[in-house]
């Protein structure tokens, strides 16, 4: 009576642990010998597209220029820039256990190391071409993880997120101000989880400090693979010389491209394409007046619909993963468990016009459930994680300068701008320094 009591007890907490936040920390593991903690990792503001805060003085804006803002991160230890081949960015979970997932990933390269070449039987690649990164987005949750006071507020400019939010874009919440010019604090602008994720991509792009780099894989698993797919949609994924691959391990949900779901939505009518279940109301600062624009008909501008289908999307489904994840009703219209969620997703895109797109692929995992170890070590995991473009020879789709639809845009904007010059707009825009500001000032023009 008392065991049963218990595992009562025990179902109701892990169903409770699945739907809330499922974990907080209060200190993160240290480096050790494959992996090293890294706070140092600079993130500068990026203007926000369609930025409605007050207007920023000289000095506010001095201010957040000369602010350094941190994605906390692992990395593989003590590796040489110019072996690097490829570079994995990992990312974790609801749990946000990003030094987990540094260590599910390194254990897939080193099965991948294993693999010999039956030919010639060498191995097909080195443990020391390969650089693993996994990014931290630290939550309200997890103070310790990022310097507080005696009050346990956040007194550093690490970046924290709003729980779970930083899986579709949101600004982060922490450093919640900043000090201008005069050393004054203001209410400082956040940084959008993307806006981190392209500067990690911008980072491996970057052939002055990876000058043999030819591949950037993009994964994740769970929430993580959430983020993915969000970021593969909407992400200006700064990297015209390197291809970019993105891999989706069972998400809990997708961003739909349409407005057609496999499932009723009768409770959600209102929401269930809403952003982060599709382009309805988005509702993030990130690059929204491009992705406005592109959604918009009357604009001459490729949609971000058309730059998803054209980037290079792995899909990784457990063929055991029926855990029933979101609840919610926007999650349901998509589809009740997330095996069947993914197979609905490429029901939908096999659906729209012009097929399964060429560029993504799919593949089901014999036996894995909601198990990112399992997924990433599975063969097909392998193949897209590490065994991808091993010849270095692919060239980059849809993605960075190469982005088509960025440049039809700024060409639409320009023409605009032309016929429309005497209803100019000044509108007040943050501009930082580095690769995001410079793709985004691109974006922008
Ligand atoms: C680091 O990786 C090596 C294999 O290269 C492994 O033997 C070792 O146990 C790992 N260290 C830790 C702390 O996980
Ligand atoms: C902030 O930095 C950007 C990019 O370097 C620069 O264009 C801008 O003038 C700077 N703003 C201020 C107020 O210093
Ligand atoms: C890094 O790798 C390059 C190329 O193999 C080599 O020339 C260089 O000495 C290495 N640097 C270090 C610090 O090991
Ligand atoms: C790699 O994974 C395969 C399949 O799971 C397994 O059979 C093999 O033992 C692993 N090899 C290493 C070196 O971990
Ligand atoms: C944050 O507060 C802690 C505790 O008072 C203190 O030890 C630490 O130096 C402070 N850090 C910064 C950057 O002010
Ligand atoms: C933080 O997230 C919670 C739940 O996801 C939401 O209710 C709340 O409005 C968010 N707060 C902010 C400041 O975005
Ligand atoms: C799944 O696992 C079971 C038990 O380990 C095994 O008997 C079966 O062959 C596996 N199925 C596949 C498709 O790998
Ligand atoms: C590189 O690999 C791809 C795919 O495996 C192959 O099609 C291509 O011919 C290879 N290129 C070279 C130069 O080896
Ligand atoms: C690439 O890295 C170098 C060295 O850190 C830096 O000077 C340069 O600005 C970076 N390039 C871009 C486009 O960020």
């Amino acid at each position: 009576m008392r065991c049963l009591a218990q595992l009562l007890l025990l179902l109701v907490a892990t169903t409770i642990s699945l739907t809330t936040t499922a974990h907080a920390w209060d200190w993160l593991p240290a480096t050790d010998n494959n992996r090293t903690l890294d706070t140092t990792f600079v993130v500068k503001a990026a203007p926000p597209s369609s930025y409605t805060g007050p207007i920023l003085t000289t000095a506010q804006q001095q201010g957040l220029n000369a602010t350094d803002f941190y994605l906390y991160n692992y990395i593989t230890t003590g590796y040489n820039a110019t072996k690097i081949q490829r570079a994995v960015i990992m990312l974790h979970g609801l749990g946000r256990d990003a030094w987990s997932y540094f260590d599910q990933t390194h254990v897939a390269l080193l099965n991948a190391t294993s693999r010999k070449e039956r030919t010639t039987h060498q191995s097909r690649l080195r443990a020391d071409e390969v650089v693993i990164m996994a990014p931290i987005f630290l939550n309200q949750d997890d103070p310790g993880c990022y310097p507080v006071d005696a009050n346990k507020q956040p007194n550093s400019t690490a970046l924290v997120w709003n729980d779970s939010d930083w899986a579709e874009g949101a600004d982060s919440i922490y450093p919640s101000t900043v000090n201008d010019a005069q050393g004054i604090p203001f209410a400082a602008p956040g940084v959008s989880s993307f806006e981190a994720l392209d500067m990690a991509v911008g980072r491996f792009a970057n052939k002055t400090l990876f000058p043999n780099l030819n591949t950037i894989i993009v994964a994740g698993h769970s929430l993580g693979a959430q983020m993915v797919q969000r970021y593969a949609l909407i992400g200006a994924v700064p990297s015209g010389t390197v291809p970019v691959h993105f891999v989706v391990a069972n998400p809990g949900s997708y961003a739909y491209l349409t407005e057609w779901r496999p499932r009723p939505y009768d409770k959600c009518a209102d929401t269930f394409n809403d952003w982060k279940f599709g382009l309805n109301a988005y509702s993030q600062s990130y690059l929204s007046d491009f992705i406005t624009d592109s959604l918009d008909t009357t604009n001459d501008v490729e949609s971000v619909v058309q730059r998803y289908r054209r980037r290079v999307v792995s899909y990784l489904f457990g063929l055991a993963d029926h855990g029933k994840g979101d609840t919610r009703c926007e999650a349901r219209a998509q589809g009740t468990t997330h095996l069947g969620r993914g197979r609905n997703f490429v029901k939908h895109l096999t659906d729209m016009d012009g097929g399964f797109p060429a560029a993504h692929t799919v593949n089901y995992i014999p036996n894995v459930s909601h198990d990112g170890l399992g997924m990433f070590t599975s063969q097909a995991g392998l193949e897209r994680l590490f065994f991808i473009n091993l010849n270095g020879t692919e060239t980059p789709t849809a993605v960075g300068d190469d982005d088509q639809s960025a440049a039809n845009w700024q060409q639409a904007k320009k023409s605009a701008q032309h016929s429309a010059s005497s209803a100019a707009t000044v509108r007040a825009r943050m501009v930082g320094v580095g690769v995001v500001a410079v793709v985004v000032a691109m974006l922008l023009v």
